[in-house]
């Protein structure tokens, strides 16, 4: 996909396969529609109010309009013009890509950053913008073979109309757009992948061919052996069960500004990604019934590798240090057994009650492995509980943080870039439940507040920085037919580590 700008004065004598024009709620025209209605006698206003009205998501395409030297233009309902915001503009961006991959152009050009909107800047509604053609053109295709089931969007050159005094403000949010959106492709791409061809093996291979298209990326893959020397127990107990080899994934980007932001004594931020490649439960097995579903395990895992590609892609001046413990969890004679008592790289012991609370075992270690960059915050991923898809569905993200600062930052990066988070209670009360007669801490805490408790498990080992932990169960695959990785939340943490920069 191409990103670019417009400027042409004229909407009228823009040349492009197909043009977007908003409409509000009621035929109400924006400017542009307006312009485009002028100097083509009427055009627009024929069919507004019949079969065009403006609601939120309606496209109409009209074609060869005299007077107009775009070949199609489409009218894009915008919903109502008081709530128009970042969100309606997102929305209306993503109808109209839409409509481009059912039209099968392989140009488009949009005058929807064009409109006015509420409580937000142009930069990240451009950023916006970009994000909804990469998620109305990303496709799974990879198992595919059949060619009328792929069918890949034709779509490769989308423009932004704006002024020429915003050109390069514009231009700038489009580099992070294109970069944002492979950063999410990968994410998706990853997690879609099933768990035969995505082993950790391979997640460590995608890494290190990372590290190839970046000079400023270092990625290092501890193997078994080296696992074992650092005292990672908990993660090795998981990968015990499972024939494939576990690898722990470092990577390191340091932007060409490090120096400046060592001299402020800033360290990196560490992003943690939980990468069960397969998760069986183990001995504790789930039920068949969405068992493959299950290959999603890994999207914090996927989470932390797009957006490092991300932030590489658009050479970020910072520093960020990625994460990744990866395994399968897997029942065999070798298998964890609920019982079995284990020991983590902290030190701290582990009963295992559930071998299907495999996730916080494998991050536990790396959370430990974390303290050697003395970072400046520690945020970790995770398709964590089940608990937590109940608890807030698949809109919002689960948050949790002993942090209030860092909470509120990953908040309102993850409000501005859409791809919301709500804040979950972690008083130490519901510590209690994971008491153990047989060890420090067991790996559950009961039927109540799972997704509570998952986290307060993970904090025993975060003392030593500022941590957050982001709980993506219900956000990170959508099921039933639309069964498919989102690429979230990419999107939230791109926000947060740009904002790094303003500090
Ligand atoms: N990967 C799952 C969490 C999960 C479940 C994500 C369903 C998305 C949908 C995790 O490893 C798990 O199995 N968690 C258990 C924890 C329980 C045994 C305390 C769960 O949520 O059931
Ligand atoms: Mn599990
Ligand atoms: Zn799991």
């Amino acid at each position: 996909m191409e990103f670019s700008t417009q400027v042409t004065t004229s909407l009228h004598q823009l040349r492009t396969s197909a043009l977007a024009v908003g409409v509000f709620a009621d035929s109400i025209m924006t400017a542009q529609a307006e312009t485009l209605d002028q100097a083509s006698q009427g055009a627009i206003k024929r069919v507004l109010g019949q079969e065009f009205t403006g609601t939120s998501g309606q496209t109409l395409v009209l074609r060869d309009i005299n007077g107009v030297r775009a070949e199609r233009i489409v009218l894009v309902g915008l919903g109502k013009q008081e709530e128009f915001n970042s969100k309606a503009h997102y929305k209306a961006e993503l109808a109209f890509a839409k409509c481009c991959v059912q039209l099968q152009v392989s140009d488009a050009c949009s005058a929807l950053l064009a409109v006015p909107a509420s409580g937000t800047e142009l930069g990240l509604r451009a950023r916006l913008s970009g994000q909804a053609v990469g998620d109305a053109t990303y496709k799974y295709t990879r198992t595919l073979t059949k060619p009328d089931s792929i069918k890949p969007p034709k779509l490769k050159k989308f423009s932004v109309w704006t002024q020429k005094s915003l050109q390069s403000q514009v231009q700038e949010a489009l580099i992070q757009a294109h970069a944002l959106v492979q950063g999410m492709s990968l994410a998706k791409e990853l997690g879609n992948l099933p768990g035969n061809i995505c082993t950790p093996t391979y997640l460590a291979e995608q890494a290190k061919s990372l590290s190839k298209q970046h000079k400023s990326l270092k990625v290092t893959v501890l193997e078994q052996k080296q696992i074992e020397s650092l005292g990672m127990g908990s993660f090795l107990s998981v990968a015990r069960g499972s024939v494939q080899p576990p690898k722990f994934i470092v990577l390191h980007y340091k932007g060409k500004k490090t120096g400046t932001s060592a001299k402020s004594g800033k360290g990196p931020i560490v992003l943690v990604g939980k990468g069960i490649t397969f998760d069986s439960g183990g001995i504790s097995i789930k039920p068949a019934a969405t068992m493959d579903e299950m290959k999603y395990d890994m999207c914090g895992a996927a989470s932390v590798l797009g957006t490092i590609h991300a932030m590489a892609l658009m050479q970020w001046q910072g520093e960020v240090v990625g994460l990744i413990p990866t395994c399968e969890n897997l029942p065999s004679g070798q298998a964890n057994k609920p019982g079995d008592v284990v020991t983590s790289m902290s030190g701290q012991t582990i009963e295992i009650l559930n071998t299907d609370a495999e996730g916080r075992l494998i991050l536990c270690d790396a959370l430990t492995y974390a303290e050697r960059y003395k970072p400046e915050a520690v945020i970790d991923i995770a398709t964590l509980t089940g608990a937590c898809v109940v608890a807030l569905g698949s809109v919002n993200t689960g948050l949790f943080s002993t942090s209030d600062e860092l909470a509120n930052d990953l908040l309102s990066a993850g409000k501005a870039a859409l791809d919301p988070a709500w804040r979950m209670p972690m008083d130490d009360d519901y510590q209690e439940q994971l008491k153990s007669n047989f060890a420090d801490i067991a790996n559950i805490g009961g039927p109540k507040a799972g997704a509570v408790t998952a986290a307060c498990f993970l904090s025993r080992f975060t003392k030593a920085y500022r941590w957050a932990h982001l709980d993506i169960a219900g956000t990170a695959w959508n099921s039933g037919a639309q069964k498919g990785a989102t690429g979230r939340p990419v999107p939230l943490l791109v926000q947060y580590l740009l904002g790094q920069d303003k500090q």
